[in-house]
């Protein structure tokens, strides 16, 4: 089931069906290597005390374990943590902690945090910009704060090869009521060109953000995200109108290995707390 968050909202995906796998290791295969790059010193160095928001499949909350080391934690929090239990049959790492945890309660105790990651999860909340403040009021001084987001407000069309007969208008119907879905669900498709602004408004400096995009290939097995995303949203689009045969058609387009589109917009911003010195 997907979860309901304390206002109501419910998380879109359900965190514990059978397609959550494919979903996780789908991220993690796309983003990691970015947010790895976003996260190199100054902003994770060892000895450092993390936390990790909505964790999901917990490959950043791995990557943070390592570079902290011994002198260092990591707490990994999520609504649901099943997923990290499963970190190749390891528990927990020593100087890693994994708590179920409604970021919408507020930050979790452990606090100060010399560094505080959240991937696309603030973006799925409704209350993005307070979620946002109440980080940044848990960052030590001089910690920093990255937020990462996908963004889905682009007007254009992501399509970038069709195979032959392939009907474009239905790629951009199924793109439409996958971000549809969302929205219902309270999510706001335009957060993550926010970021940057919020994180100013609260005083944080050093405030950078990039985009990364790529393009994906048809994929005969079905692992393509805005395949996973049209299964994980089946029950609801179809409840909203999408016939269960154009679904199977779109995903029968987009396994063609001749097929390829942009992926979503992947918008990563990073701002720090100011140092004691720097305070006013
Ligand atoms: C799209 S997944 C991203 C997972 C991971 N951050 C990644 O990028 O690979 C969003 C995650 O946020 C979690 N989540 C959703 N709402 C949450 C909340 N209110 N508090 C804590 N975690 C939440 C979900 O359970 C899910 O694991």
């Amino acid at each position: 089931m997907s979860q309901t968050t304390n206002t109501g909202a419910r998380y879109a995906f359900d965190s514990s069906g059978p397609e959550s796998f494919a979903q996780y290791a789908r991220l993690e295969r796309h983003l990691d290597q970015t947010t790895a790059t976003r996260l190199a010193p100054p902003v994770l160095t060892a000895g450092m005390t993390c936390w990790e928001v909505g964790a999901g499949g917990g490959s950043i909350a791995r990557l943070m374990s390592r570079i902290v080391g011994p002198s260092g934690l990591v707490i990994a929090t999520d609504l649901d943590t099943s997923h990290m239990t499963r970190w190749d049959g390891v528990t927990e790492l020593n100087n890693v902690t994994v708590m179920r945890h409604n970021v919408l309660n507020g930050p979790v105790k452990g606090g100060p945090f010399d560094l505080i990651h959240a991937r696309l999860l603030l973006v799925h909340l409704p209350t993005p910009t307070e979620v946002l403040r109440e980080l940044a009021n848990a960052l030590a001084p001089g910690g920093w704060l990255v937020i990462e987001e996908y963004e889905m407000t682009d007007p254009r069309s992501p399509l970038l090869a069709v195979p032959p007969g392939g009907d474009v208008a239905l790629f951009d119907e199924v793109l439409a009521a996958i971000a549809d879905e969302l929205t219902r669900h309270g999510a706001d498709l335009g957060w993550g060109r926010r970021v940057h602004q919020t994180m100013l408004a609260e005083g944080l400096l050093d405030v950078d953000s990039i985009v990364h995009r790529e393009s994906w290939s048809g994929d005969p097995t079905g692992n393509m995200l805005y395949d996973i995303n049209s299964r994980q949203l089946q029950p609801q689009m179809e409840a909203a109108g999408l016939p269960a045969k154009r679904l199977d058609e779109f995903r029968c387009m987009i396994r063609d290995p001749r097929f390829a589109a942009l992926s979503y917009e992947f918008v990563s911003t990073r701002g720090r707390a100011p140092r004691k010195a720097e305070q006013s």
